[in-house]
């Protein structure tokens, strides 16, 4: 017997498991002083459910309960009514043409993108965006396609910098790369990506016979007309991309879990469709999302769930506000927030990532992300989230204000 030597190669915990620990760790040996802790780590929402959510959660919960309403087994790829609400208002009401076996229903966007690797060749190049939401790199990692790390960095991968210089916007690489991983509106920057440049990237995919794994997670956030929501909204990229998106951030269902992933039927390599593939690997390796669940995610597309969704984002959006105009008063450099849930901000005297992080936790009682934990160039920086509540989030921001005002 032989183990998968490759998750030797891999830090042993996942980011937020080790933020988790420390966090664990501080209060264990300062009781006190945690009671005030407030958690701007991992972007994990707080407010509840949207009530329409919860009114289709119940219902479902009763048709459960009797012989004539049970169901069993979901269709592995999702209901039909689910599958028609997401291509009605996510697709076709963007004037984006979806059949819905392009469509797959999962437990979330965190599942599918580290699982997409398994249709695809170890040989392949992976060029990945640093900083990154880390699944996409540890993923790569485990199943082997990462080579070793070498000075902090993966030899098989081709990273692109994402920093102040650029814009935070990956730089389209000079050589060929074959699977690109791009997350807009980004996860950690919190940065967003134009129509156009997205264009240039689409561009060179189908020229370069590359695909896009385009994790639109955050997509609900975005403000700028100019700034895409769905990869499909530029000429090109049916043939060139598969698009991840979850409920999570949208409708607040971290804990509820669901997503979906598209891959469309005209994205083909050697002559073959990538759709069958990920039909047949999902519906071997997954069983579907409950009918409770998925009569929830129906929901967030009603009427009333779509009014109420409005208000729940705006609540966030509000909030990342507060973060992004009180630390830019108190002369911290910072990004994102426009189009996303994340701040991301330079830290302060060069201070290390991890050393921020410990600061904050240390003396002001507050919890954030270390940027070095999402790659190598997110050294010097850390990112702080808006799904808090607006309480909290007004006064973290003015702990760390009074503290770096002094
Ligand atoms: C994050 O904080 O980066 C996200 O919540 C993680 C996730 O969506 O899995």
């Amino acid at each position: 017997m032989k183990i998968n030597e490759n998750f030797l190669k891999i830090e042993s915990s996942y980011l937020f498991s080790n933020i988790a620990k420390r966090v664990r760790e501080y209060t264990a040996a300062n009781p006190e002083r945690a009671k005030n802790i407030i958690r701007l780590g991992i972007g994990d929402v707080t407010l509840p459910l949207a009530p329409a959510c919860i009114e289709a959660m119940h219902k479902a919960v009763d048709e459960m309960s009797k012989a004539e309403t049970f169901r069993g087994y979901p269709p592995e790829y999702g209901y039909d009514f689910l599958l028609n609400a997401i291509n009605d208002n996510d697709y076709k009401a963007r004037g984006i043409d979806f059949d819905i076996s392009e469509i797959f229903v999962s437990d979330g966007a965190k599942s599918d993108t580290g699982n997409i690797g398994d249709i695809f060749s170890l040989d392949n190049r992976v060029a990945i965006c640093d900083p990154v939401y880390p699944v996409y790199v540890d993923t790569n990692v485990m199943s082997g396609r990462s080579g070793d790390k070498v000075d902090g960095k993966w030899s098989n991968i081709y990273y692109m910098p994402c920093l102040a210089e650029n814009d935070f916007l990956p730089e389209i690489p000079d050589e060929k790369v074959d699977i690109i991983y791009l997350c807009f509106p980004n996860n950690p920057t919190g940065m967003a990506i134009t129509k156009d440049y997205l264009k240039k990237w689409v561009d060179y995919a189908n020229a370069n016979k590359a695909v896009i794994l385009y994790d639109s997670a955050y997509e609900a956030f975005v403000t700028e007309d100019n700034v895409p929501r769905s990869i499909y909204e530029i000429e090109g990229a049916k043939t060139c991309a598969i698009e991840f998106r979850s409920f999570s951030k949208t409708a607040g269902f971290t804990g509820v879990r669901c997503g979906y992933t598209v891959v469309p039927h005209d994205l083909q390599f050697d002559g073959v469709e990538l759709n069958k593939f990920w039909a047949r690997r999902q519906a071997t390796k997954f069983n579907g999302v409950s009918y409770i669940t998925q009569r929830a995610a129906e929901a967030v597309y009603s009427d009333e769930g779509k009014k109420q969704i409005k208000e729940i984002l705006a609540y966030y959006q509000n909030n990342a506000k507060i973060i992004y105009d009180g630390l830019a008063s108190c002369g911290f450099k910072v990004y994102g927030a426009k189009n996303s849930p994340y701040v991301w901000l330079k830290t302060p005297d060069g201070m290390g990532s991890w050393e921020f992080f410990d600061l904050l936790l240390n003396e002001l009682q507050v919890v954030g992300t270390p940027g070095e934990g999402f790659g190598p160039a997110g050294e010097g920086y850390f990112r702080l989230t808006a799904f808090g509540s607006t309480e909290n989030t007004q006064k973290a921001v003015e702990r760390i204000k009074n503290y770096f005002s002094k």
